[in-house]
């Protein structure tokens, strides 16, 4: 029988700066999916937070993009964003974009990552949250997940993984997507996605059956809004077991805490580190940028869980290594590469900064002497004899 699983989050306020979702908040939005369940609307649910950013996580028949389940997501956001107002915490609604609900809360604000399939007798699935960061951070990790053998052992082992995946990569700033073959187009597949600012996986399916195994929330919200509105801060949700990647090769990639675009301001690089529900907020300038994994059983439509599972002292060190990392790029400053590149920064202050600059860049002179390539492009030596 076919479920659905629907994860749907969103900022809509934090207490203290944009450091933790209130519980009063939580409350509300629980309230509004517990009734929901009683309707019959939804299977289960389970509502958490990543640092400032509000969990939804909801089973039921409806398919993706359902409009019944995206506006009982956003009834639920607004109400959370209510309660976030009259308690005054800081940025209430901050995600929601606009108030023009039509059916689907893509381009919204809220992130969505949604995947329907049907149930097998066993049906782990990890629920993967972030805070301050964007949906390119899960490159990486899922990269390594999917495609490579020396993270996942069952890429080898397991006879129903060995054809490899298809990965779905989509041009955020084109809006156009491609799919690529692993193993056989891996190559090409890390070349877009190692910009992970623009070229995003969005979704994954095994080869041999087109069986969906991992999907990502996409959403970019400065590309949306036309302006600096926070990180995207996105989820994601991956199978697990019986011809997909066992939960331990799932995990694996976040042992290692690779930088990500995000953290003060959204304006950062940073170490990802994984972190328990209990350390799930963000102080430390703001993060260091933050993940949370839950480990459920889907049966028969129902949540069973969630497992906390980066809470486990196998995470220690790479939380160690990523606030050795967070030390030496804060000593940067704001110097580039901790700040990101000024593509990124195009979203924040710098634009006003260089046009209120503007008046004050006098010529260079001495740029067609030393700067400006005097050189024709058919003058240009090739060096092909001597450099390779
Ligand atoms: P089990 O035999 O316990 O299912 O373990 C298989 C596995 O995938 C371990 O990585
Ligand atoms: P959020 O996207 O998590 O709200 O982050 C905003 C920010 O500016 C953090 O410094
Ligand atoms: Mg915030
Ligand atoms: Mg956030
Ligand atoms: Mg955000
Ligand atoms: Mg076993
Ligand atoms: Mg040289």
């Amino acid at each position: 029988r076919r479920v659905t699983i629907s994860v749907i989050k969103a900022d809509i306020g934090s207490i203290a700066g944009h450091h933790k979702v209130h519980p009063d908040t939580i409350a509300a939005a629980t309230r509004v999916l517990a009734e929901a369940k009683r309707k019959g609307t939804i299977i289960d649910f389970y509502v958490t937070h990543v640092g400032d950013d509000l969990q939804l996580i909801m089973t039921h028949r409806k398919g993706v993009d359902s409009p019944e389940i995206h506006g009982l997501a956003w009834e639920a956001f607004k109400k959370a964003a209510e309660v976030a107002k009259e308690l005054g915490l800081y940025a209430a609604g901050q995600d929601l974009l606009s108030d023009a609900f039509s059916g689907n809360v893509r381009g919204l604000g809220p992130g969505v990552a949604e995947m329907e399939f049907v149930e097998r007798p066993s049906e782990p699935i990890v629920v993967f949250m972030a805070d301050k960061t964007e949906p390119g951070a899960f490159n990486l990790p899922l990269y390594r997940i999917f495609a490579d053998p020396f993270n996942t052992a069952g890429l080898v082992i397991d006879p129903r993984m060995h054809d490899g995946f298809k990965f779905e990569v989509l041009d955020v700033l084109e809006g156009k997507y491609v799919v690529l073959n692993a193993p056989e187009e891996l190559y090409d597949l890390l070349a877009l996605i190692g910009t992970p600012s623009r070229y995003v996986i969005k979704r994954i399916y095994r080869k041999r059956d087109n069986e969906i195994a991992a999907v990502v929330s996409v959403e970019r919200l400065n590309l949306i809004a036309g302006r600096y509105v926070g990180k995207d801060d996105p989820v994601a949700i991956v199978r697990a077991q019986s011809g997909f990647p066992a939960v331990g090769e799932i995990l694996e990639p976040f042992s290692f805490p690779h930088l990500v675009a995000g953290w003060m301001r959204g304006s950062h690089w940073g170490p990802l580190m994984p972190v328990s529900l209990r350390d799930a907020k963000c102080t430390r300038f703001d993060g260091p940028p933050r993940i949370v994994a839950l480990g459920f059983q889907v049966t028969k439509g129902k949540l069973i869980g969630p497992v906390d599972l980066f809470d486990d002292p196998a995470f220690d060190e790479a939380r160690r290594l990523a606030q050795q990392i967070a030390d030496y790029m804060r000593r940067h400053g704001p110097f580039m590469p901790h700040r990101l590149g000024p593509e990124e920064m195009e979203y924040t202050t710098l634009p006003q900064v260089l046009e209120k600059l503007k008046n004050r860049f006098a010529e260079a002179k001495d740029y067609e002497k030393y700067i400006k390539p005097k050189i024709k492009k058919s003058e240009l030596l090739t060096g092909e004899e001597t450099h390779d």
